[in-house]
């Protein structure tokens, strides 16, 4: 199995992202990192121990990070994930603490013990916490073998902004410094997301297979779908976060090009916009185009096992 560190901010879909990365035999994540992004950095990191808690994977720790962006003020995202950050189920303490030390300091020590390449770092939130990882121990580029990073736009727009995507958008000095560091990243942006909806009918897919975690991972998609059609005009939720585990396991289902990414960090209208130039030698990977179904029989195979 893969060794896999995630760093998200839960947030309905990286809850649902969750669900996938812990449900399969192919990955195997052995630590779960928080910032702050969607709801506070205390909220995320309940949701992430939730969500542990509630598909019986308590021994993966989950470790705070950030509570605040790089440079820019705070921003949330309450409208589309709920005041709890996790729209759809009931929020609870869960029994199992944080495990210590700082997120940012649990990410150098694991990469730096790493062997060359030995960890794919998975982010689904702001990245405030790789961003401060590389600045402190840029040396720790050497275990990453990959960053799957679901973030930016291009041709499909922003949905924070016209131009910006949320997780860019609430720190776009970090995604700076991560896209240019040098660690290759697989970059999975609305370009791609917005292709893969939530659909009801893939939704009730989902409720109908045997057991409980489908029926957990359906209320989830059920209440990011009510939130997002009052703000959409009535299209469903784009699988953001669950690109990346999807991208992971399946990457044939997926097509993109080298590129080279920055991230527009001068005040005005286009701040936090990413802005990607096809390049052969490219570090990076900007996804464009998936297979709808086959990725949602993915999530079908994962959440029934
Ligand atoms: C991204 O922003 C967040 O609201 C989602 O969790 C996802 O990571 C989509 O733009
Ligand atoms: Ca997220």
């Amino acid at each position: 199995a893969r060794p896999l560190i995630i760093d998200c901010d839960p947030g309905v879909d990286d809850a649902v992202m969750l669900m996938m990365a812990l449900a399969s035999p192919a990955l195997d994540v052995r630590a779960i990192t928080t910032v702050a992004g969607n709801v506070p950095l205390h909220l995320t990191s309940r949701n992430a121990r939730m969500m542990c808690q509630i598909i019986d994977r308590t021994d993966v720790p989950v470790f705070a990070g950030c509570p605040r962006p790089i440079l820019r003020a705070p921003v949330t995202a309450e409208d589309f994930h709920g005041e709890s950050g996790i729209a759809g189920l009931d929020p609870f303490e869960p029994d199992t603490p944080l495990a210590r030390p700082h997120a940012v300091t649990q990410l150098i020590d694991m990469l730096q013990a790493a062997a060359p390449g030995e960890y794919t770092v998975v982010v689904t939130g702001p990245l405030t916490n790789i961003a401060a990882a590389l600045v402190m121990a840029p040396d720790i580029a050497r275990g990453i073998a990959q960053l799957v990073i679901m973030g930016g736009a291009d041709t499909a727009g922003g949905n924070i902004t016209p131009h910006a995507e949320f997780n860019l958008f609430a720190d776009p000095h970090a995604g700076a410094v991560v896209f240019d560091s040098g660690v290759p990243a697989a970059v999975l942006n609305l370009d791609v997301t917005h292709t893969v909806r939530a659909e009801p009918e893939r939704v009730a897919a989902i409720r109908a297979l045997p057991g409980e975690r489908p029926a957990i991972m359906a209320k989830l998609l059920d209440a990011a779908n009510t939130l997002e059609a009052r703000w959409k005009g009535g299209q469903m939720t784009p699988m953001h976060d669950p690109s990346t585990i999807a991208y992971m396991l399946a990457p044939d289902l997926f097509a993109g090009y080298a590129a080279r990414v920055s991230v527009v960090t001068e005040p005005g209208d286009r701040f936090g916009k990413t802005q990607v130039s096809a390049q052969a030698d490219g570090p990076h990977t900007w996804v464009t185009s998936a297979d709808a179904d086959a990725f949602f029989a993915l999530v079908e195979s994962l959440v029934a096992s």
